[in-house]
């Protein structure tokens, strides 16, 4: 497996260009509730100078963002790796893939990509994901990644009129490696 590419999808930065597929995609407002929030409208110029800034970025330590493609070039969503603590070892992950794709084992993959890379590249020893607990799809996901259950935040956020815990799944490295060995 090549570093950022798997079977189906590979990883890439945010082009400018890509910003149509993002405007698109705010208007599903359920995977922006699922995902984060949901913000006010933006305007095509909002998103176009939201993907050229996003090209633009220079990298904050080891938090990236980035895209997800089909190898045939598909732009299908996003994930990035945020909260990098290299002292401790732990890092935070989302992921969001739009929704025409969804169940094509797109997601599984490209998270897989992301964690061996910082599993057995920056040395990383443990990935967190926080999935809101009205997410029955994100837990699903979680759990067949073989992300485990490690903590409940009661009431932690307030959307669709109510308050709703978030639910905080880990891999350890070494899970991981048992789980995905090398080839
Ligand atoms: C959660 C999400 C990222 C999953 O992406 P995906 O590309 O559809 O996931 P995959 O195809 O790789 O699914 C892998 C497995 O996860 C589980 N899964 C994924 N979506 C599921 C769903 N809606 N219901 C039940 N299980 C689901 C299944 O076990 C699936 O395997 P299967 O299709 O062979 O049964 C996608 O639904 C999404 O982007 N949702 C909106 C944004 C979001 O919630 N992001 C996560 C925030 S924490």
């Amino acid at each position: 497996m090549m570093s950022w590419q798997g079977a189906r999808v590979r990883l890439r930065p945010i082009n400018p260009e890509d910003w149509e597929l993002f405007h698109d995609n705010d208007g599903d407002m359920e995977a922006a509730r699922a995902c984060d929030l949901i913000y006010f409208p933006r305007s095509e110029e909002g998103t176009r100078q939201w993907a050229e800034k996003k090209a633009e970025e220079e990298p904050e330590g080891d938090s990236v963002a980035l895209v997800i493609e089909t190898l045939d070039g598909e732009l299908v969503g996003s994930l990035n790796a945020h909260h990098c603590d290299p002292r401790g070892g732990s890092f935070q992950y989302g992921i969001a893939l739009f929704r025409p794709h969804w169940r094509k084992g797109y997601s599984s993959e490209a998270v897989l990509l992301l964690l061996r890379y910082f599993f057995h590249e920056l040395r990383y020893e443990k990935a967190t994901a926080h999935v809101y607990g009205f997410n029955e799809a994100s837990i699903k996901f979680q759990e067949s990644l073989g992300f485990q259950l490690e903590g409940r935040l009661r009431e932690q956020m307030f959307t669709n009129g109510r308050r709703h815990d978030e639910l905080i799944y880990g891999m350890l490295r070494r899970e991981f490696d048992v789980l995905y060995p090398s080839r």
